[in-house]
């Protein structure tokens, strides 16, 4: 009999709980009606067991403690959940006024400014931005280039090897790619890292170059000497001189260095032009016609130049850097300068 009771108890708290949900009014009304110290339902079922029999005792007593524990556990769920559904509708507890959290800036890396300065310069002057693989073929770095396996050019590029490939030393190959897929007229630069074994105050083993690269019918030096001066003139000032002077690449013929008057000195001379006046500041050449029939294009039909030039070389005259390596080193008391 007394067993009985206590299942409909059970029962009926299970469905008072489910009722109440997460309302904490409610969950208190329960809690007092169930387990309430002066009339709570518990209270009187605990009271009853002195009437049973002593026979009936101990199974009553045993199933009246699991009922507790039932109704207490409940119980403490249902607060729970209504201090949870509280806390997450109450905007009263965010200060929304507080100021937010500051996050640390960044600032771009002055190679990027230049990158992005010369990108630029080209992009008025009708040239499309192209890039091509770090790890490069033989064919495309050295091959189309008119640099053959016992080419001594090889040597002044100490290679890095990556299993049969390479890391490229230049931007050139990426010339011998566009050429490869397109026909003329091109106008491209190609800005891109390469890697030369290679480590002192003007020298990094990653640095980077920004390759140009112009075919169509009838270009000649003429059209070299006056693109680079007004990229030149754009990217220092009008007032800089450009200077050819003969050289060599295996991939251009004829060849020239480019330099420019140096903006430190007005060419009297000091540490950074050496003391000549003259800053070199680019390689370039006529497309030669061994490069155009290594990727495919008719060398009666088309002439072309192209030019490579040091990125990281400009951003140091630009921002007075001395030493190459501090454009790698990730201190941040450099790039912060430039914010
Ligand atoms: N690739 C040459 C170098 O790395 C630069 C260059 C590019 C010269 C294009 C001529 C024409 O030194």
């Amino acid at each position: 009999m007394g067993l009985e009771r206590l299942k409909k108890v059970r029962a009926s708290f299970a469905a008072d709980l489910a009722a109440a949900g997460s309302d904490p009014d409610a969950v208190e009304t329960l809690r007092v009606a169930y387990a309430g110290r002066k009339s709570g339902l518990l209270q009187d079922l605990t009271a009853a067991l002195r009437e049973l029999p002593n026979e009936a005792k101990r199974d009553y007593g045993q199933a009246l403690n699991e009922l507790k524990k039932f109704v207490e556990d409940g119980l403490k769920q249902a607060k729970e959940r209504a201090a949870a559904s509280a806390g997450s509708s109450s905007v009263g507890q965010i200060d929304v006024t507080l100021p937010g959290r500051a996050l640390p800036r960044g600032a771009e890396h002055p190679v990027h400014l230049v990158r992005r300065r010369i990108e630029e310069i080209f992009l008025r002057m009708g040239y499309d931005v192209e890039s091509g693989p770090e790890i490069e073929d033989d064919w495309h770095n050295f091959e189309a280039l008119n640099i053959p396996p016992d080419h001594p050019a090889r040597d002044d590029q100490d290679t890095f090897y990556v299993g049969s490939n390479l890391l490229r030393t230049h931007t050139s190959p990426v010339q011998a790619r566009v050429m490869e897929r397109t026909q003329p007229p091109i106008r491209i630069v190609v800005p891109g890292r390469v890697y030369r074994r290679d480590s002192d105050l003007r020298h990094s083993p990653m640095f980077h170059q920004l390759e140009g690269l112009v075919v169509d019918e009838g270009i000649t030096v003429g059209n070299l000497k006056a693109t680079l001066e007004t990229f030149l003139h754009a990217l220092f000032s009008d007032d800089v001189q450009v200077r050819l002077r003969p050289g060599y690449f295996p991939f251009t013929e004829p060849s020239a260095e480019v330099d420019i008057s140096c903006i430190f000195c007005d060419m009297k001379g000091c540490g950074v032009c050496s003391g000549s006046g003259w800053i070199e500041i680019l390689g370039s050449g006529m497309v030669d016609p061994r490069v155009f029939e290594a990727v495919g294009i008719d060398p009666e039909r088309y002439t072309g130049f192209a030019f490579g030039l040091g990125l990281d070389r400009v951003a140091m005259l630009q921002y007075g850097i001395p030493d190459l390596r501090q454009l790698f080193a990730g201190d941040q008391r450099l790039t912060r300068q430039f914010e």
